[in-house]
């Protein structure tokens, strides 16, 4: 019964968007039980390949060799991708609930939804609450997948929108830019959301993973791991973006064995999922080769046809080369990368003039210094205003050559993951 090991089943018909499975012999703490569309169904024997066969016929399951699905506690995504969050307004409700369908996790952004939302509430504060409600009430309404919520440490109303994830059942809140050290004490009696803080090094996820059990008791269900690829604000200084000392590739496996060990003396498990740069599935099988039991993707999704920005950011993508693609100082304090065009050149040239502050939304943010404010910037650029703003983008964000449906996209990428296996294989 050795060919289980290496055996996944994928739903097809009416269950293609649901799980399935796992690998039949490393079902852990599923050992006895299969979970199909987000029910557990309980096994009474271990898995053995009748009950492969049953499964087979009464749910209409097909073999196939493919990712793994990932598990984090009792949540499992068929896929091993998790959207990353994109703010502001990158990933909405839209995205994350197309992604959450296809087996994956789709992320909503609260960055910025305060202005996204503005006209909902009197304040900026109260209108990023309602925003979050909604989103995560719009995306319920068109998925039954893993919907996740990205926040910030770095914005100021990091509890607001914790406190808001957590009270609407959003799946997992993913939290980085920033150390998370508190997020555990948000956790609300009965509350099944799951914590996954994003780091940037090894160092950083062992202090964070002995600060949570020291002080809350409580170990994080998934760790993700940016690498300096990755769109948006970096957890890294200029010098390091593009040493090899600090690639992805390098840090991975560093964060991956000081999860494990700490897993492994706590008695629990935390899959480590890589960022940064992950863009095709030939990518996403090396992360896994380092150890990743998932990835988190960004820049890929935001040529989707299902992606929440105006048409105008998707093809700034389109339309840009490699050179275009640049690292910019952001207000913030932290550097960003970013999608080169006449905005940012402006402030280059230092013809952009430091503005007041309207929003107050990041804790971090040089107001009387900065040229310009950075959320209206992003605001203007997911509005498609791109000449009043510009395009937050990973290292990869030029290769993108067409908007596709999130569907056809998980395809490929599932697609050429298997053609890595078989290409290995036939080696063998
Ligand atoms: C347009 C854009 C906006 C982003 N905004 C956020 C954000 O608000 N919060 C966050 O934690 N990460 C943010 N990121 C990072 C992504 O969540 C993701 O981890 C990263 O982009 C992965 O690298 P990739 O883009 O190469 O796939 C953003 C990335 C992009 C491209």
């Amino acid at each position: 019964m050795a060919f289980e090991s290496r055996i996944f089943f994928v739903a097809t018909q009416q269950y293609s968007n649901d799980i399935v499975a796992t690998n039949g012999w490393e079902f852990g703490l599923y050992r006895n039980t299969i979970s199909i569309n987000r029910e557990k169904y309980l096994i009474n024997q271990p898995f053995t390949s009748e009950k492969v066969v049953y499964l087979r016929t009464h749910f209409k399951l097909k073999y196939t060799q493919g990712m793994k699905s990932l598990k984090i506690g009792d949540l499992i995504a068929s896929l091993p991708i998790v959207q990353g969050g994109m703010g502001v307004g990158i990933s909405l409700s839209g995205l994350a609930s197309a992604v959450a369908n296809e087996g994956g996790v789709g992320v909503i952004s609260s960055a910025g939804l305060g202005l996204i939302y503005k006209d909902k509430a009197k304040s900026v504060a109260e209108a990023a609450i309602e925003g979050l409600k909604e989103e995560l009430r719009k995306a319920r309404a068109k998925t039954e997948g893993i919907i996740g919520v990205n926040v910030m440490v770095a914005m100021t109303n990091f509890s607001d929108m914790v406190r808001t994830a957590i009270k609407e059942g959003a799946d997992i809140i993913f939290s980085g830019a920033g150390l998370p050290l508190n997020l555990p004490s948000f956790l609300t009696e009965g509350a099944k959301t799951k914590l996954a803080p994003i780091v940037s090094s090894a160092r950083a996820a062992k202090l964070l993973c002995e600060k949570w059990w020291q002080e809350y008791r409580y170990t994080p269900d998934a760790i993700v791991v940016e690498g300096p690829k990755a769109g948006g604000h970096l957890g890294y200084k200029k010098e390091q973006i593009f040493s090899e000392e600090y690639s992805l590739e390098k840090t991975l496996p560093e964060v991956v064995e000081v999860v494990n060990k700490f897993a492994a003396e706590h008695n629990c498990q935390i899959p480590v999922i890589a960022a940064g740069g992950v863009y095709t599935g030939e990518d996403i099988y090396n992360m896994m080769e380092l150890g990743a039991s998932g990835v988190q993707m960004g820049t890929r999704f935001v040529t989707t046809e299902e992606c929440d920005a105006d048409i105008a950011f998707k093809q700034a993508y389109i339309n840009a080369s490699q050179e275009d693609i640049e690292i910019i100082q952001s207000p913030v304090g932290m550097p960003g990368r970013a999608v080169r065009g006449s905005f940012l050149d402006s402030v280059k040239a230092g013809l952009k003039r430091p503005t007041h502050c309207a929003f107050n939304c990041i804790k971090t943010c040089d107001v009387v210094n900065s040229p310009y404010c950075i959320m209206l910037a992003l605001f203007n650029a997911f509005k498609g205003r791109l000449e009043h703003g510009y395009a937050f983008a990973g290292a990869n964000a030029w290769r993108a050559e067409k908007i596709e449906s999130v569907k056809n996209l998980m395809q490929s990428l599932s697609s050429e993951y298997h053609a890595v296996v078989e290409k290995i294989k036939s080696k063998l």
